[in-house]
């Protein structure tokens, strides 16, 4: 007979003690049983933006297309309350979660704590700090774009075209989120190797389009001479947008605006001109992510990260990919 630590769990505090011990001991992720169907948990981490409904759409869509049940948590953009979702899913015997964690740390514990239950979890978009959960031992799989890269994208395509545009101000994402920490890197990096460019201010703007208005409105005061706004995501760019106009200034001529995401609204921007470029981060996730769960079921080695591939916009293609963007 095969004892999992899931059905020890609910079975006497004996049993509960061997699950701790052997939780600990397990080297890799908890397998997932191959089934015709299952019921899987989506803990994601806020609805705010379109890029989130969009990536929740998605799951959804899939889950419906296979028949599975979706347990669907939104944290409402707080970490202690996704850890929460997580326990709740955990509780309620999902087979598997799909985890999109807020920020790098704080959800350490939840998926030390589903691994402990034998529940395979899978990581969405964002990543967890790599020192203290691995892929393959505490997780099965990171499943994304790569950020850094998509930083060094923006900055690259803003060294080829500055057109002498130098002076820049960041719009930053959510403190401790690995997408703000990465674009950020990936950006500044390539930055730092240019002389003559300047990030003159860098500040959080938690990807939200009206603290991104604010936050762009403060530093463009500060540093009047700012000529670039570089936004980790859509929604502060079209925040930032608005606070250049309100500060008598026009957005691609007197400002460039670069941005990360490539929803309809920045793609349109650019074919307005109010947007430069703009990277995808391509919030399509529900087939692959479903696909690596049936996989995983399978038995096949899943790799330690599944990159998603983005597109790219700026005036030379952004009329013509509109409609293929989300
Ligand atoms: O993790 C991906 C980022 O999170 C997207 O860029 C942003 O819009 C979202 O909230």
């Amino acid at each position: 007979m095969t004892i999992t630590r899931r059905s020890l769990l609910f079975t006497s505090a004996v049993g509960l003690a061997a699950i701790m011990a052997a939780g600990s001991a397990l080297a890799d992720a908890p397998p997932l049983k191959k089934k015709d169907t299952y019921k899987v948990g989506f803990a994601q981490t806020e609805s705010n933006n379109p890029w989130r409904l969009a990536q929740t759409a998605s799951m959804q869509e899939e889950a419906k297309k296979r028949g599975w049940q979706l347990v669907y948590t939104d944290a409402a953009s707080s970490a202690a309350k996704q850890v929460a979702d997580v326990n709740s899913m955990i509780a309620q015997g999902v087979d598997l979660i799909f985890l999109a964690p807020r920020e790098e740390k704080p959800l350490i514990p939840a998926i030390k704590a589903a691994k402990n239950a034998g529940i395979p979890v899978i990581l969405l978009d964002r990543n967890v700090d790599a020192s203290l959960a691995k892929a393959g031992e505490d997780y099965v799989t990171f499943i994304g774009s790569n950020f850094i890269e998509e930083g060094q994208r923006v900055a690259d395509w803003l060294v080829k075209n500055a057109n002498g545009k130098t002076t820049i101000i960041e719009l930053e994402g959510t403190t401790g989120s690995s997408p703000a920490n990465d674009r950020k890197k990936g950006f500044d990096e390539v930055i730092a190797k240019n002389p003559g460019f300047k990030v003159v201010a860098s500040q959080t703007g938690d990807f939200a389009r009206d603290k991104g208005r604010q936050v762009a409105e403060t530093l463009l005061q500060a540093h009047p001479d700012a000529n670039v706004i570089y936004a980790h995501n859509d929604e502060m760019a079209i925040g930032a947008i608005s606070a250049i106009e309100a500060a008598g200034k026009v957005p691609g001529k007197d400002i460039l605006v670069l941005s990360i995401d490539g929803g309809k609204e920045a793609v349109q921007a650019v074919v307005d001109g109010k947007i430069a470029a703009v990277v995808e981060c391509n919030p399509r996730f529900g087939p692959k992510a479903f696909d690596t769960a049936v996989a995983y079921a399978n038995g096949e080695k899943i790799p330690d990260k599944l990159i998603n591939p983005d597109q790219f916009y700026d005036a030379s293609n952004a009329k013509e990919l509109l409609s293929t963007a989300y």
